[in-house]
């Protein structure tokens, strides 16, 4: 066990845990952010993904010991659930059975972040990563294009 002091969504936590911890245990187990999701468990599917100083990571296989920087969940991408792409979201109705949203949506905040106005191309590179089993591809595009307006 060591200690760790860890900023997310703005918030320092101070944890006590093994330095191989992935930090997707320590968001859902230790912390209780339960927004972001395990999928695969080997950095394949994207479900997991947050940010780290505004890069889109894989939680699930990024040990707690080599966070050094600003940590967002869904949960802190906005104040009230109201981020552009958020809204975008729920305006095109993406969601089939949501369980891989949350990881797409990190993932479009970030490439929105470098990119504010992407091509097709553009979203399909930077969203490869993010598998979704319902298919909402097509869906999940047209948000990203809705909230880049
Ligand atoms: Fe982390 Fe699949 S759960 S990439």
């Amino acid at each position: 066990m060591a200690q760790f002091s860890l900023n997310i969504n703005a918030q320092t936590y101070n944890i006590d845990v093994s330095p191989d911890t992935p930090l997707l245990w320590v968001l859902r187990d230790t912390l209780g952010l339960k927004g972001t999701k395990f999928g695969c468990g080997k950095a394949l599917c994207g479900a997991c993904t947050v940010h780290l100083d505004g890069n889109a990571i894989r939680s699930c296989s990024f040990p707690v010991s080599a966070v050094k920087g600003k940590v967002v969940t869904i949960e802190g991408l906005s104040e009230k659930g109201d981020h552009p792409l958020q809204l975008a979201w729920q305006e095109v109705d993406v969601p089939q059975c949501g369980y891989c949203q949350t990881g797409q949506i990190m993932s479009a905040a970030a490439l929105l972040q470098r990119n504010p106005s992407p091509t097709d191309k553009d979203i399909d590179m930077a969203m490869s990563g993010n598998i979704c089993r319902c298919g909402t591809y097509l869906r999940i595009r047209k948000a990203i294009h809705t909230a880049a307006k």
